[in-house]
């Protein structure tokens, strides 16, 4: 794909699938400018190699999900947030947790040797590997810098263990790579950790500066479990986009989950419905089909078949349902309503 022009400031991404409630939206934006701000201020360098890398990966922004999450789950466990000015605490959360998702997405599309993210080149399609795992790095240790600046090292520590928790689920990805025998189980271990429990954090890191101190823990803890299930069910429709969508609209590429071994929802369930020769020419498609475009059809056609592009897309919706439960104790409030259409507009987004 020809690399797209630079999307206009296009932040708020997220809530364009999912507007917030008219209450919190300005409230909402104004945070999201500061999160970027910081992100941008903790960036700073004379160095010119790294400005310039830095500056690239600042332009292609993505669709804010994670400082979105923090921002709406602040206010939705205290609603007079939404009316005064958002803390900073919300605000440096948001950034470092945006800066740690955009250092593993850097070093994601170095495994995956990918060209394309939001819809740009990637830094290893356009200054080579050795550049794109040192500007990982570098991310890693400007977000644990920010961090620091906390003054609760208790949120520094949880930080430090979820990054971790990330890095862990890659690992097991790579580890599990090529296997066809992978289990739905070792499936969703995997994206709890790779993907899930960062967005879960959010929430949880979100709703712990902001809930008042008798009710914290349960509250904070009540929000991870939200994000837990709204990550899992973000992964299973990013593994979705992988065998259905179209590069031009997913702003990355396509095919490459099973191009790469990497066995997700809808290819373990339908696997798992066959046995003998019927599983074995699967097998043989699975791994030989995602080079090329008819052997892609071939593969969306033998999901359809099994059910298995439905049976991914009903348990993305069970999920979505869970976090939406977790909700209803929070009080009333236009936040909290707006993580509600956030919850939903994580299955249903094309992009
Ligand atoms: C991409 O995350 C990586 C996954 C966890 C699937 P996002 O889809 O949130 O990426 P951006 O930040 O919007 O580009
Ligand atoms: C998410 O998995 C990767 C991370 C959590 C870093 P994917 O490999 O599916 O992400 P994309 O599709 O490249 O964004
Ligand atoms: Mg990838
Ligand atoms: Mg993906």
């Amino acid at each position: 794909m020809k690399p797209q022009a630079y999307r206009e400031v296009d932040m708020n991404a997220i809530l364009d699938i999912a507007p917030a409630s008219a209450s919190v939206a300005p409230a909402l934006a104004a945070g999201l400018r500061r999160v970027e701000q910081r992100f941008r201020e903790q960036l700073e360098t004379p160095i010119a190699p790294v400005a310039e890398l830095c500056a690239h990966v600042e332009r292609y922004r993505g669709k804010m999900l994670r400082p979105t999450l923090t921002l709406l789950s602040g206010m939705a466990v205290d609603p007079a947030l939404a009316e005064t000015e958002i803390p900073d605490a919300h605000v440096t959360i948001a950034a470092v947790i945006e800066m740690i998702h955009m250092a593993t997405l850097v070093h994601d599309d170095v495994l995956d040797e990918a060209d394309v993210r939001r819809g740009g080149e990637t830094v290893n399609k356009r200054r080579g590997n050795e550049s794109a795992v040192i500007l990982g790095d570098y991310l890693i240790s400007k977000a644990f810098h920010l961090c620091s600046t906390l003054e609760s090292q208790a949120t520094a520590m949880r930080v430090g263990e979820i990054t971790s928790m990330v890095c862990e689920g890659e690992m097991l990805q790579v580890a599990g790579a090529g296997r066809l025998d992978l289990s739905e189980r070792e499936y969703f271990q995997i994206i709890e950790r790779k993907t899930a429990a960062l967005i879960a954090v959010a929430c949880e890191l979100g709703a712990l500066h902001a809930a008042r101190a008798e009710s914290v823990r349960v509250v904070s803890s009540r929000m991870y479990d939200f994000g837990l299930r709204l990550g899992t069910a973000f992964q299973i429709q990013d593994d979705l986009l992988d065998l259905l969508g179209a590069e031009q609209v997913v702003g990355k590429p396509v095919g490459r989950d099973l191009e790469k071994g990497k066995l997700t929802l809808p290819a373990i369930h339908h696997l798992a419905t066959l046995s003998g020769p019927a599983r074995a020419a699967s097998e043989k498609l699975f791994r030989e089909g995602p080079g090329s475009a008819e052997g892609r059809l071939a593969i969306r056609q033998a999901l359809e078949r099994t059910g298995s592009l439905e049976y991914a897309r009903a348990t993305a919706s069970g999920l979505v349902g869970q976090a939406k439960a977790l909700l209803a104790d929070l009080p009333d409030s236009p936040a909290g309503a707006s993580l509600e259409a956030l919850a939903g507009a994580v299955i249903s987004r094309q992009f």
